[in-house]
């Protein structure tokens, strides 16, 4: 077992990651002596785990919400608050949110504004909501078809981070958590990308000690972004990589993969523009495609869904004055902000990405 000790100005609490780790979660709300606990837990993954989520819950108050994107709406944060006002709750009771990132923001939200803001505990149960998610304090739901545009910013008392709930997820969430710690291997620490791509296949196995070992490293990455800079301001956009040409991906209808999987084309397409306008060489430029192409299937992208994909980044909140923002590999583990991209720039990577296939 691992724990992390995060200090933040208004705020400090614990990371714990381990394997089985359930008990411990029992002894810290015991500990803390909140007036009552009231479980949030994604459907799927009460089914899975059901004798070992009762175990923890008693005779508390819980209630289960369909997890995916479109029940992150305020109708499913009201359902919540609803359940949370006859539960009997008060301003010293805490919300404990086991799910993935989806359970991890709603819950997030509802926690930081009952009664103002009562105790909130994560325990995030995807790769994805464990190496991300969990960190940073950020809440939200969707509205309309904009993505998190209603949230606060809510630090949980605690985070716990229980490997044996990856046991049954599907491999394609694995790969999307694998996607983000990439990423951090990317833009902060070529080493700790080098030990991924050494130890791919015991990761997608689940081999215990490296997925401990690389959560952890990738929860350290995250917290130092995000402690140097809460309120993403400007460090804090480096975890953008990937993510510009990765939100086209996304809402592109030949897209079928996950978040993280999204990423991944993101972070080659990107690494393509890089590659071309000279920032890195050739050999770095392969390894981000060759651990990109492990990580998700490479769709091949006509000229005319990559112009949709295009329209889509233009209305990316991080771009300034009609130029495009994109956070770009400027040498191992290092990276860049640009804001200067441009449309032929984004064909380009498209087509570099294709070359190696
Ligand atoms: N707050 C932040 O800083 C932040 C950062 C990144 C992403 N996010 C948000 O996170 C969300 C994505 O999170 P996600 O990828 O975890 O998605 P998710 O919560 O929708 O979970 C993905 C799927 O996995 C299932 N699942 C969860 N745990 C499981 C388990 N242990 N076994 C089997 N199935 C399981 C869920 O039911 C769901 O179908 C998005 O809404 C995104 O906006 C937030
Ligand atoms: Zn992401």
């Amino acid at each position: 077992m691992k724990i992390i000790n995060i200090h933040l100005p208004q705020k400090t609490y614990d990371i714990v990651i381990g394997n089985s780790i359930t008990e411990e979660v029992s002894a810290f709300i015991d500990t803390r002596k909140y007036s009552k606990a009231f479980y949030l837990i994604d459907q799927a993954v009460y089914r899975l785990h059901e004798s070992k989520l009762r175990e923890m819950i008693g005779d508390s108050p819980y209630k289960c919400i369909v997890s995916g994107e479109t029940y992150k709406t305020l109708k499913t944060l009201e359902s919540i608050l609803d359940k949370m006002v006859k539960s009997h709750l008060d301003r010293h009771s805490v919300l404990v949110a086991i799910g993935g990132g989806v359970v991890g923001d709603i819950g997030g939200l509802a926690a930081s504004l009952f009664m103002r803001g009562i105790g909130l505990i994560q325990i995030p149960t995807t790769l994805l909501s464990q190496v991300d998610s969990s960190v940073g304090g950020k809440t939200a739901i969707n509205l309309g078809h904009i993505k998190n545009i209603v949230g606060t910013f809510y630090q949980p008392d605690g985070v716990f981070i229980d490997t044996v709930f990856l046991e049954t997820l599907p491999q394609q969430e694995i790969l999307s958590g694998l996607g983000e710690m990439v990423k951090y291997g990317f833009i902060l620490d070529y080493h700790f990308f080098e030990m991924l791509r050494d130890r791919f296949d015991d990761l997608i196995s689940l081999e215990e000690s490296v997925i401990i070992e690389s959560i952890s490293r990738s929860i350290a990455f995250k917290t130092k972004v995000v402690s140097e800079d809460e309120k993403e301001s400007s460090i804090r956009k480096i975890l953008n990589f990937g993510h510009t040409v990765g939100h086209g991906v996304e809402l592109q209808s030949a897209f079928q993969g996950s978040h993280g999987q999204a990423v991944a084309i993101g972070m080659a397409v990107e690494g393509g523009i890089a590659y071309h306008r000279g920032y890195i060489s050739d050999t770095y430029f392969k390894s981000i495609l060759s651990i990109c192409h492990r990580i998700a299937f490479f769709p091949d992208y006509s000229d005319e869904e990559i112009r949709d994909m295009i329209c889509v980044m233009r209305h990316d909140k991080k771009n300034t004055s009609g130029q495009m923002t994109m956070v770009l590999p400027k040498s191992e583990g290092k990276v860049i902000i640009v804001n200067d991209i441009q449309e032929e720039e984004i064909y380009i990577g498209f087509r570099s990405i294709k070359d190696d296939n």
